[in-house]
């Protein structure tokens, strides 16, 4: 067997052979396929990139089909189980395990880093009163990049450490004082005593106490959601980050542009807007006319579905794992049956069979959320804050790798080009 493709062109006659390396052909070797020297060639059309691989890389392996994934090698089972956030950070960002000595240092930098300059906490206090905190960390995290112009040094390993250091260190920090802000509270600075995870709690809830501390199971089970969101490969945002990171511009404004995409309900949106959908349907009994609903097409059952996992979404079922473990501490929330209802409904639903629609990370994260007092709008902020170590380490993969260029995808014009321009002045004479 050889490893190629034979390709021939019937507006020709002509054949051509093209290599296949892992299980792809380079997109290049089609644009040779022309029916004349002045014919651009054959490309591929693939709104969404459905079937097209933008990079080589080694950090995530998702088989979807299996329900599997992973971080550079280690089953996300494993890592939600023993590991913690940062370590898992490191390793998603370099490659590997840390050594104790790393893993100290580490921690060491990103706790120290995660004040952020007073005029960053200025330009904050901007916004409205009612401004999005998905808004403001998209502004906020860009605005890093006038705070730290050497950032724009992307071709130096050590300067890419410390913006990355930074921006792991202070999206917390921002996040939280975006949910300050809707509240009409004061920021809370960070707390170099606490952990990473229990730092955030601290900056979203503490009011008047002298140190604030939080129930050890939330904290981990918050640090267990931070792991499952770390990276998913090529997915909207990552995909944002790159294609802007592309253009060299620094970290700050590419991971600007990951929030971003973040934002939109059909991604990291997806959570806030399943926990507006439960609230809406309010009671099991109301679950069947939603269901009928969504198969008229009305709507989608949010939470559900996914471009890759079609069998079940891995991280569905450690979430829910860690959903027992909030309700132990905060008390079941009454949406929880709601959840599993339709959940049960819908898994055994013909539509949804057919379709391989499947609960998907954002199903039962919402619910968690909600439980450690967060409002909706906070949730794709809390994901956001778990992904920015995989958007930094796909971010620093393309910068290292030769073969990446400046995305620029190619186009089908559909637009005329038979016109020839009339002034104003004549077109609009009576
Ligand atoms: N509810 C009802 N129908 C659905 C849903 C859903 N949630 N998802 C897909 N479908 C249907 C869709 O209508 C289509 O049906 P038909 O073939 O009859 O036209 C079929 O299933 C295939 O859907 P698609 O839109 O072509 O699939 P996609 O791979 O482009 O979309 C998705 C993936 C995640 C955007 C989609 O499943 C969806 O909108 N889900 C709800 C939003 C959601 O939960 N998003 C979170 C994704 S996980 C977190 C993340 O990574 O961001």
């Amino acid at each position: 067997m050889t490893d190629s493709l034979t390709i021939r062109d019937n507006r020709t006659g002509a054949e051509y052979e093209v290599a296949i390396v892992d299980g792809a052909i380079k997109a290049a070797e089609l644009g040779k396929i022309k029916t004349s020297d002045d014919d651009p060639g054959l490309c591929t059309y693939d709104p969404g990139f459905t079937n097209t691989a933008s990079c080589k890389s080694a950090i995530t392996y998702i088989d979807g089909d299996k329900g599997i994934l992973e971080y550079r090698g280690y089953p996300i089972e494993q890592l939600a189980e023993k590991s913690t956030f940062l370590e898992v950070a490191y390793l998603v960002v370099y490659g590997e395990l840390p050594t104790k000595e790393q893993y100290e240092s580490w921690v060491h930098e990103i706790t120290y880093h995660t004040f952020v300059h007073e005029n960053v906490k200025g330009l904050m206090q901007g916004f409205r009163y009612d401004a999005h905190p998905m808004g403001m960390l998209m502004a906020s995290v860009g605005a890093l990049s006038t705070f730290y112009p050497d950032a724009r040094n992307i071709d130096d390993a050590d300067n890419r450490h410390m913006q990355i250091v930074r921006m792991i260190a202070k999206m917390p920090t921002l996040g939280a004082w975006s949910f300050r802000h809707a509240q009409g509270k004061p920021y809370v600075y960070p707390d170099n005593e606490l952990s990473y995870t229990e730092n955030f709690l601290a900056m979203l809830f503490k009011m008047s106490e002298l140190k604030f501390s939080a129930d050890p199971r939330l904290v981990r089970a918050l640090d267990v959601l931070l792991i499952l969101h770390a990276d998913h490969e090529q997915n909207c945002s990552t995909n944002a980050v790159r294609s802007v990171g592309s253009s060299q511009v620094d970290p700050y404004s590419a991971v600007a542009a990951g929030v971003g995409a973040l934002y939109g309900p059909l991604h990291g949106g997806a959570n806030e807007a399943v926990l507006r959908m439960l609230k809406r349907i309010g009671t099991v009994e109301n679950i069947p006319a939603f269901i009928e609903g969504v198969k008229a097409g009305n709507e989608r059952l949010m939470g559900f579905g996914h471009r890759v996992y079609k069998n079940f979404d891995p991280r569905a079922k450690i979430i829910k794992k860690a959903c027992d473990d909030v309700f132990e501490v905060t008390g079941v929330n009454p949406l929880l049956r709601v959840a599993q209802e339709l959940e049960r409904i819908a898994l055994e639903d013909e539509y949804f069979v057919k379709r391989k629609l499947y609960p998907n990370v954002d199903f039962y994260s919402g619910l968690i959320y909600e439980a450690l007092q967060f409002p909706p709008e906070m949730f794709t902020v809390l994901f956001a804050i778990g992904r920015t170590p995989g958007w930094l380490a796909q971010w620093q993969e393309l910068i290292m790798d030769k073969e990446q260029k400046i995305a620029r995808p190619k186009q089908i014009y559909t637009g005329d080009r038979t016109l020839t321009f009339v002034p104003r002045e004549e077109r609009w004479a009576e």
